[in-house]
């Protein structure tokens, strides 16, 4: 069967065997904890207000005009679109992990003069069902729940709550357990889910799809059982599915992003690894940290999904990736951010919610080289950094710069995340813009300009929460000069729980 085309066979052979997420799996009623994290959260945030990144959106829908300060661009219109996880308490019970959040969009307008702001949080099945029972119906990441039965499908679970494509006119909201969620973009309802192919309906789609510059997607999802696996996308820039495969990969890992060259996928599978046992009620219960399987790196021909091959990286847990790119002699050259173990993910994001700041290892900005014959290097620059962003324009080829937020200082109390940090490839220089004490910096996403002349022509926009002020905003930054801080800033009437990914919209 040729690989380029798509046939009926194989999108059996991919859904037949990656169709159901091991969340089913595990039991779904258990006795919930004595603590009340409720109380405990509300405790906690009267005493330290950096805790309102994680209190429970105030209503389903919100709405303001934005006050701002300094200039806007007259160029910069469109819309910035957000999305993370907003409620996160319901029927008095607060859930277990920042992540089982139920998603909200926010759509920041821009038309010149102002902004606008809207955020609905999204009605998903999910949500539905669960508000006409008055009760959670399954059991999630990391919260179980209240008797009943399970989940019978990943998408019964699907909170729609990480992140946006907007692609060919269509504008999704992702999360990696499941399907895509389509969103009109006008009331910013939730519509449905997304189905890519016939037989791949439910299946995981990453929160970190990669549009080269002609409006190719690729992406992939990945399953713990019943087989461990990889999927494969390739999306046309008319936004049909060209291919869809599957990879069996051994020992899985929780693997959120991964990189695009001109020739490759590559995919870094962390040793946070599916092992579930009797005892586990919910997924992360069955994660288990096995340093001594390394990270494991996928790489896999873009022209043939059979063709692939592996590398080893020492153990390493990380959520991001700005990019990558491939030298004409084969070598492959990407960066992560990554930590020395998963603490963030197994204690950090799940104490955070009962109002317990454990501060994880940092992950730092690392570089990576995977050589043809299958050595590999790692340079670490030991600097704290998150949420890398790129120019779109410079997918999967060699990029000068990489915009991230950083930490002052690893020692810092609190939530450390406060900087804006561009960094240069070239030279090593790292220029910064520093929020300082009382806001955590959110993601920063590059907007280029209408016809831009070089790679950091354009703005970067991103989210802040003002904690000390109760308040969210924006900032727009020129691009080229990222240490003179933002040109406007847009503050709103409220404070909102920090969201994860956004994406801007020209129209
Ligand atoms: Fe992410």
């Amino acid at each position: 069967m040729n690989d380029q085309t798509l046939t009926r066979r194989r999108f059996l052979r991919v859904a037949g065997v990656v169709g159901l997420a091991p969340l089913c799996s595990l039991h779904a009623a258990a006795s919930a904890s004595k603590e009340n994290w409720s109380e405990a959260f509300a405790r906690a945030l009267e005493r330290d207000p950096m805790l309102l990144g994680w209190r429970s959106v105030p209503a389903d829908r919100l709405r303001c005009e934005a006050r701002i300060e300094g200039r806007l661009p007259e160029e910069l219109q469109g819309t910035f679109y957000r999305n993370g996880p907003a409620v996160l308490e319901r029927f008095g019970t607060r859930y277990r992990h920042w992540f089982e959040g139920d998603g909200m969009l926010q759509a920041f307008r821009f038309d010149g003069r102002g902004i606008s702001h809207r955020a609905h949080v999204l009605a998903t099945p999910k949500l539905t069902r669960e508000a006409a029972a008055n009760r959670r119906l399954g059991s999630g990441f990391a919260t179980r729940a209240d008797g009943g039965t399970g989940p019978s499908r990943p998408d019964d679970l699907n909170v729609a709550n990480t992140s946006i494509l907007d692609h060919h006119g269509e504008l999704l909201a992702l999360w990696e357990g499941g399907s895509a969620s389509v969103i009109d973009r006008e009331t910013l309802a939730w519509r449905g889910f997304k189905v890519w192919g016939e037989s791949l309906g439910g299946l995981p789609f990453t929160a970190h799809p990669k549009v080269e510059s002609d409006g190719t997607v690729w992406a992939f999802g990945y399953s713990f059982a019943p087989v461990p696996a990889i999927i494969l996308y390739h999306i046309a820039p008319d936004g049909t599915l060209r291919r869809a495969h599957r990879i069996d990969v051994g020992p899985m890992g929780m693997v959120h992003d991964f990189v695009v060259t001109a020739r490759h996928l590559v995919i870094v599978i962390p040793p946070l690894v599916f092992e579930p046992s009797p005892d586990d009620e919910v997924l992360l219960d069955a994660l288990v940290w096995r340093p001594a399987l390394g990270s494991r790196v996928l790489v896999v021909d873009k022209r043939d999904f059979d063709t692939h091959r592996w590398h080893q990286l020492p153990a390493g847990f990380g959520f991001h990736h700005g990019n990558g790119w491939e030298d004409e002699d084969g070598v492959i050259r990407f960066d992560h951010c990554v930590a020395p173990d998963a603490t963030l993910v197994t204690e950090t994001m799940r104490d955070i919610m009962r109002g317990m700041l454990r501060q994880p290892p940092p992950e730092t900005y690392t570089r990576i080289t995977l050589r043809p014959d299958g050595r590999s290097e790692v340079d670490d620059t030991g600097e704290e950094e998150e949420f890398p962003r790129i120019a779109p324009a410079v997918t999967g080829r060699r990029n000068r710069y990489v915009y991230t937020v950083g930490a002052p200082s690893s020692e810092a109390a609190g939530w450390r995340l406060r900087q804006v940090v561009k960094r240069n490839q070239e030279t090593g220089e790292r220029e910064t813009f520093d929020y300082g004490p009382g806001t955590i910096a959110e993601e920063h996403v590059f907007v280029p300009r209408p016809v831009p002349r070089v790679e950091d022509d354009g703005w970067l926009i991103g989210a802040y929460l003002d904690y000390a002020r109760k308040s969210s905003g924006i900032s727009v930054f020129d691009a080229r000069s990222v240490t003179d801080g933002p040109v406007a800033r847009a503050s709103l009437d409220y404070a909102l729980p920090l969201a994860l990914h956004g994406a801007f919209s020209p129209v």
